[in-house]
């Protein structure tokens, strides 16, 4: 989407570890203009195909995936970054190990709100080693939900996560696909 890859460039900064900034658009100050925008290509991209609910993760999925349920007509759900015991039975969990930050947590999500009916599209900010797309994926599978494919803002495409998921058969659309960073700060997208 060229769109968002013009605001990367325009707006975004490469710090170090290979981390892309973009918290004056997409993930601290949010342009809900542009999250429209990112909805109505994923609508376009994934037209025909069944979808009755929105599936993300905080905390910077909610906003993208808020505008994506409008553009769907749907509800969305957010796997909560789980900080106290699981009550048994009543949420379905799955552990992420973040590869950025060195930690596991728990992800959980009610039983009251995924189950056997449901057709979700998972939205997400970023994939990178694909850590917590697969414990949403995990969380859809343990309700019986089908995975109809997952929306992805931005994609590090260098560390591999899409690869490995789309190899399990899930489709994976990212709006804005990064091969590489330059020393000097540069983006270099892939198409
Ligand atoms: P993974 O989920 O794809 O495996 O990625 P990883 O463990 O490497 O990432 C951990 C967190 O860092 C995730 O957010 C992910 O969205 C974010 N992240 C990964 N690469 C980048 C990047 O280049 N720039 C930015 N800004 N974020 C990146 P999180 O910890 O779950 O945070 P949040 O959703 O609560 O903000």
């Amino acid at each position: 989407m060229m769109l968002l890859e013009e605001w990367i460039r325009k707006y975004g900064t490469v710090k170090d570890g290979d981390v892309l900034k973009v918290d004056s658009f997409l993930n601290h100050q949010m342009d809900v203009s542009l999250f429209d925008k990112m909805a109505k290509e994923w609508k376009r991209l994934f037209a025909g195909s069944e979808i009755n609910k929105i599936l993300t993760i905080e905390a910077s999925g909610i906003g993208i995936a808020c505008i994506a349920a409008l553009e769907f007509g749907c509800p969305a759900v957010f796997a909560k970054k789980n900080k106290t015991r699981n009550i048994a039975g009543e949420v379905y969990s799955a552990k992420v190990k973040s590869f950025t930050h060195g930690t596991t947590y728990d992800v959980i999500v009610s039983r009251d709100f995924l189950g056997p009916d449901d057709k979700l599209l998972i939205i997400d900010d970023f994939l990178a080693n694909g850590a917590a797309l697969e414990g949403l994926l995990d969380i859809a599978a343990q309700a019986g939900a089908e995975v109809t494919g997952a929306g992805i803002a931005i994609e590090k495409v260098f560390q591999h996560g899409g690869d490995r998921i789309r190899s399990r058969g899930v489709r994976v659309e990212s709006l804005a696909r990064i091969k590489a960073f330059g020393p000097d700060g540069s983006i270099e997208f892939m198409h």
